[in-house]
């Protein structure tokens, strides 16, 4: 698995004018990159159509913050699997902790959503995280265990390898968030992928597992060193599109560095 995942959500913050002004720097930044890198984006629904327009001739892959699990229905305000796949989507967002937090989604939906995502060939982003609470508790890991088997309650090992895992850490999101130290994310990400082992046997070994939570241009590289940390899911460091950039080049200068040494 040598793939590095690096994408940004950008959560309920551009509007359509804006996301595609993103994109379309973002092309020419990918059309330069030169390392195994799978660039992905996730914009607020209004903006999916036209920036998949932009991203059909690229290999940025474009994602959904969250859909119903139902292709169809009395469902108002909610956007079906069916509808998203008819755009063209390559993945979906499930289980942000804020959706969890504000939207009362549970482990129990998002799994109804997993198997919805995989019916429609569209990658399922599952995100889990502990909360300030747990971590305190010392129940990091057996709340995080319980969220992977219940949101991957009933996927098969076939199925498992179009999945991603996004571990973020309630504590380190957004404004208030405090990043979290590598020793920490490390110790995480090997249990994390014990777990997915556990489930899935050698298909688990190659599930990507992301890291996100405040990562910023001066933290990247230390969770991207990581053994077991298989790409970064970026919000507020990765909303412009110059801040992206750099980080996108320092990283490329990162990898080509490692490669070196190891000739
Ligand atoms: P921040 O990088 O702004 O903390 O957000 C991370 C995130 O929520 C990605 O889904």
């Amino acid at each position: 698995m040598n793939k590095i995942w690096i994408g940004t959500n950008w959560k309920m913050t551009k509007t359509i004018a804006e996301g595609i002004d993103f994109t379309k720097e973002l092309k020419k930044i990918s059309n330069a990159i030169t390392s195994d890198l799978q660039l992905f984006i996730i914009p607020s629904h209004t903006s999916l159509v036209p920036i998949k327009e932009l991203t059909t001739s690229s290999d940025i892959f474009l994602g959904a913050q969250n859909m119903h699990w139902e292709d169809s229905g009395a469902y108002t305000g909610e956007i079906s699997p069916r509808m998203l796949a008819e755009i063209g989507i390559d993945m979906i967002e499930l289980g942000h902790s804020e959706r969890r937090q504000y939207f009362n989604e549970t482990d129990a939906a998002i799994n109804k959503k997993v198997h919805a995502a995989l019916k429609y060939s569209m990658k399922p982003l599952i995100c889990i995280g502990e909360n300030i609470e747990q971590k305190k508790q010392q129940i990091s890991k057996e709340t995080l265990a319980a969220q992977l088997k219940v949101c991957l309650q009933g996927v098969s090992m076939e199925q498992a390898k179009e999945v991603l895992i996004a571990y973020e850490p309630v504590w380190a999101i957004g404004e208030q968030g405090v990043p979290a130290d590598a020793g920490y994310v490390a110790n995480i990400h090997d249990f994390l992928r014990h777990t997915l082992e556990v489930l899935f046997a050698e298909v688990g070994r190659d599930i990507p597992i992301l890291y996100g939570g405040s990562v910023n241009h001066d933290n990247f590289l230390e969770y991207i060193d990581l053994e077991n940390v298989n790409g970064l899911f970026i919000g507020r460091a990765a909303w412009n599109i110059d801040s992206f950039q750099e980080i996108l080049k320092k990283l490329e200068l990162h990898l080509e560095s490692e490669a070196s040494q190891v000739l």
